[in-house]
């Protein structure tokens, strides 16, 4: 007899999948039900749930309390959490095999009836049969790997470490001219040439021209670009920092520009697949402890991770929940921001994210990287979550990183300097984040403008893009946005806050609630509403 369990999820309780099986196959007492019910866990296990059934007097000697090797491993740090799962299957099957009884021809109709503690429960999630594969590229994480003390070393180490690697990818790139420096510009003269450099200045003259200013470890030289020049609107997207390829002739004063290239990413690229049929799901800016932090659909998120509110045939597929940084409100993040806090405590905060990140189903994989709200350091590259705040079982990551999910790689990077990039390149807007995505791109470098939002100058720039990215995760400008640009998937996670005063000042309209979710085998990218009726 199934037991009626929608008691349990009016209170707001959640059951692990085997959890749910068990119940399913049991008829339990009122008394045992309000037991679970009362219970303080949001999600109940197989094991509490058997325990509380003994305690009640429910549960019969025949059925003792089954105990979970694997998890008690995993929670020993024998297993991983990957291989616990492993285990975990090994023996379901194994329990499986045990229970189903011989398939007799003579007697075909007892097969539907007695094997009814394995009957499949309607969810049955795919995820979770596969045990996790994620690889952290931990050179692109500056998390236990930060030497910076400020000093003026520091900064000549970095900028000559940024000009140096982007200088080489630029040299990738083909081209009949000679690559010259700028203290051998005077030895080609007439010729037409390519000079590696970086914009050092950008101004408009009097009379409406464009002068450049550029610089390598050699010298200096200079451009200027008459609004009638063909080349004109190209040089108008020249950004303090950019280093750049400038195919050009030197004249007396100026070079004449010809060209100019920046380091981007290559035109064609291998498209990767996977056997394995599963989903990541991308999330960013939940903003945790906001008044507007909108808990009621993040908990509907949750809820249909558990297979419960639709399209259960994709969310028995996310495997991954990757979290784009913001994760909390903060505290002290800007003038007043205390008035707009529910949760007033950093720590209370953070312990409110483990929560709802704990009621996530167990076969999903959490990976975080903070944002400028979180409580790290501000300036980038940011170093994972201390344990202090976030203590739930999530892989921390910084920001940027580079992590391999499923063999995808993934950049994920919070997007704080997305605002000096929409201010300082002409034509894009906090209305399209995709466009200022790919302006990063196309500079390999996620953070091009120097100091318009706080750098760290660690003598490895963390920021640049070396190698090319799968799909490129952000978030902070709180506005969903997806396109692909050479071959990368650039992803725009949106947010969890409702709009904001200063959103509202500002003219900016975020888009809260909307979770893009990525099948890795077909790489079919859905875009669920859980703040609409229909998903
Ligand atoms: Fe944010
Ligand atoms: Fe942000």
């Amino acid at each position: 007899m199934q037991t009626d369990l929608s008691v349990l999820r009016q209170a707001g309780k959640r059951l692990a999948l085997d959890a749910e099986q068990f119940l399913a196959s049991q008829a339990i007492t009122p008394d045992a039900l309000e037991r679970l019910r009362k219970s303080t866990s949001f999600v109940l296990t197989l094991d509490e749930v058997k325990s509380s059934l003994a305690e009640s007097g429910k549960l019969p000697d025949a059925d003792p309390i089954h105990k979970d090797h694997a998890a008690e491993q995993h929670a020993e740090g024998l297993l991983s959490k990957g291989e616990a799962h492993a285990e975990e299957k090994k023996r379901e099957e194994g329990k499986e095999k045990e229970i189903s009884p011989p398939v007799s021809s003579a007697e075909p109709e007892r097969k539907s009836i007695e094997v009814s503690v394995a009957r499949p429960a309607s969810f049955r999630p795919l995820a979770k049969e596969y045990a996790p594969n994620i690889k952290i590229q931990n050179h692109t994480d500056v998390s236990g790997q930060s030497r910076c003390v400020g000093s003026v070393d520091d900064f000549v180490a970095y900028f000559r470490d940024r000009f140096e690697r982007e200088g080489q990818i630029l040299r990738t790139h083909q081209t009949n001219l000679s690559i010259v420096r700028t203290d051998q510009l005077s030895q080609h003269p007439g010729e037409e040439i390519r000079l590696i450099a970086m914009v050092t200045d950008k101004r408009m003259t009097h009379n409406g021209n464009l002068y450049i200013e550029l610089e390598d470890e050699r010298g200096a030289t200079k451009a200027i670009f008459s609004s009638r020049e063909r080349q004109f609107p190209k040089a108008a997207k020249l950004i303090k920092d950019d280093v750049v390829a400038i195919d050009a002739r030197m004249g007396p004063n100026f070079l004449s520009v010809k060209d100019i290239t920046w380091p981007d990413l290559p035109l064609l690229r291998q498209q990767k697949s996977t056997d394995a049929d599963l989903a990541v799901a991308y999330l960013s800016d939940t903003h945790v402890g906001s008044k507007l932090f909108l808990e009621k659909s993040f908990r509907r998120f949750i809820r249909w991770l558990w297979g419960e509110e639709g399209r259960e045939d994709l969310a028995g597929k996310v495997k991954y929940v990757v979290i784009a940084g913001d994760v909390c409100d903060g505290i002290g993040v800007y003038p007043s921001q205390e008035k707009e806090l529910s949760i007033k405590d950093i720590y209370e905060q953070y312990e409110a994210f483990d929560k709802l990140v704990e009621a996530m189903p167990d076969w999903v994989e959490v990976i975080v990287s903070p944002g400028n709200h979180d409580g790290v350091r501000r300036g980038e590259p940011q170093p994972i979550l201390p344990m202090e705040l976030v203590k739930s079982d999530v892989k921390k990551i910084g920001s940027p990183a580079m992590v391999d999910i499923e063999g995808f790689r993934h950049l994920v990077y919070h997007g704080t300097s997305l605002d000096s990039v929409i201010a300082n390149v002409p034509g894009l807007s906090y209305q399209k984040p995709e466009g200022a995505m790919m302006e990063v791109l196309r500079r390999r470098h996620l953070s091009p403008v120097y100091g318009e939002n706080p750098i760290v100058p660690e003598r490895r720039d963390y920021m640049l893009i070396e190698e090319e990215p799968d799909i490129v995760h952000m978030g902070h400008l709180h506005k969903n946005a997806a396109m692909k640009y050479r071959g990368t998937l650039l992803i725009n996670s949106g947010t969890f806050q409702d709009r904001t005063d200063f959103q509202v000042r500002m003219g900016h309209v975020p888009t809260p609630g909307i979770v893009p979710i990525l099948e890795l085998k077909d790489q079919r990218l859905s875009q669920l509403k859980f703040t609409e009726e229909n998903l």
